[in-house]
């Protein structure tokens, strides 16, 4: 590790402990303490993911000048907009801050959020890239979440990082979540090297859905090993910490193992979205492409379940379909 690597982690440390400190002990934390406490977070989530606040007067430059920081090092942390001028100003002002930390558990960025939903202003504002803070490498809670992964043999891909956060108090410490809504190859494969399989589970929307989808495509097209894909699909129009609020830490548990689909499944069911299977040649389509997805499934068995299952859905012989799937097999080569 080069010095400027070890200043910017430590600035980032004591960032994180100051914000920490503001909303658990001062009353300029007061509302978004009350906010995090309503929105079901406990003391214990609060001091386990390090959460802080960072309020309305603008407190981090005057600390770190106090503390001779030099203008380089902070001009460079991302902790600080520059105007024209060059002057610095604090980047995060009223906001809920969630400390971004490396696969060392290290604080190396910021997310943070606003109080409310309603303003013009981003809901969350991330720190910029910086020497510490790649985003398309960064994974939040990745360096609990790998090691309990070793236990539980998987990982959850969440949305959010208040998924994250409200699946760990529901006792599901294997969550991460890419910061922003981009997955990216290369955090595929840092997943790919910690664990052999991810459970995608992102919100129960239509957004959510066509995530699943692009992300499915993107392990499959850059997975280096052996990763295997499942999805867990959550109920309309809901996400992971609405259900942990909404029907609790056993339901939430209970529902990622009982639904807990192969990507097939889920795409058997995808597929038929703005698709109206009454009509002939949608619903042709609509079986075309799910052959499609079949026809890549390696073990027979699996495949069988499949046909006979759109077999019995849609009041089709099984063997006309085998028949067509084994065309499209030539076809695809
Ligand atoms: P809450 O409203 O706090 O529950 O957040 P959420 O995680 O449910 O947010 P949502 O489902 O809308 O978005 C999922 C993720 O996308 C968030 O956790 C953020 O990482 C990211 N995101 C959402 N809104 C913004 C935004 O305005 N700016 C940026 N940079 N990222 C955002
Ligand atoms: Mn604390
Ligand atoms: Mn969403
Ligand atoms: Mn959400
Ligand atoms: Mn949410």
């Amino acid at each position: 590790l080069n010095n400027e690597t070890q200043q910017l982690l430590k600035l980032h440390d004591k960032a994180a402990k100051l914000y920490h400190h503001i909303l658990i002990n001062t009353p300029a934390g007061q509302s978004a303490l009350n906010y995090l406490r309503k929105r079901g977070m406990s003391d214990e989530l609060i001091d386990q993911f390090g959460l802080g606040y960072a309020p309305d007067q603008r407190i981090l430059k005057p600390f770190f000048e106090q503390q001779k920081i030099d203008y380089q090092l902070l001009r460079k942390s991302g902790l600080f907009s520059e105007n024209q001028q060059g002057e610095l100003r604090d980047r995060f002002v009223e906001r809920v801050m969630y400390p971004i930390k490396n696969g060392q558990g290290q604080v190396i960025a910021f997310s943070g959020r606003l109080l409310t939903n309603e303003t013009d202003l981003p809901k969350y504002l991330n720190s910029p890239e910086t020497p510490i803070f790649n985003k398309r490498r960064t994974l939040f809670n990745f360096d609990i979440a790998r090691k309990s992964a070793r236990k539980n043999g998987k990982l959850y891909l969440f949305e959010g990082f208040m998924d994250v956060i409200s699946a760990f108090g529901a006792g599901v410490t294997n969550g991460i979540a890419s910061m922003g809504t981009s997955f990216t190859e290369e955090q595929v494969a840092i997943i790919g090297r910690a664990t052999s399989q991810l459970d995608i589970c992102y919100d129960g929307d239509e957004p959510g859905q066509n995530a699943i989808d692009r992300a499915i495509s993107l392990v499959n097209d850059h997975r280096s090993k052996q990763l295997q894909v499942k999805v867990v699909q959550l109920p309309a129009g809901i996400d992971p910490d609405e259900y942990v609020q909404k029907y609790g830490a056993k339901q939430f548990s209970a529902y990622l193992v009982n639904k807990e689909e192969t990507t097939v499944e889920f795409y058997l069911r995808f597929l038929k979205n703005g698709k109206n299977l009454d009509n002939q040649n949608e619903l042709m389509s609509y079986l075309n492409q799910a052959l499609k997805v079949i026809a890549q499934v390696d073990a027979p068995l699996e495949e069988d379940m499949y046909l006979q299952q759109l077999a019995s859905e849609f009041n089709l012989d099984r063997q006309t379909l085998r028949t067509q799937i084994n065309q499209l097999r030539q076809q695809l080569g």
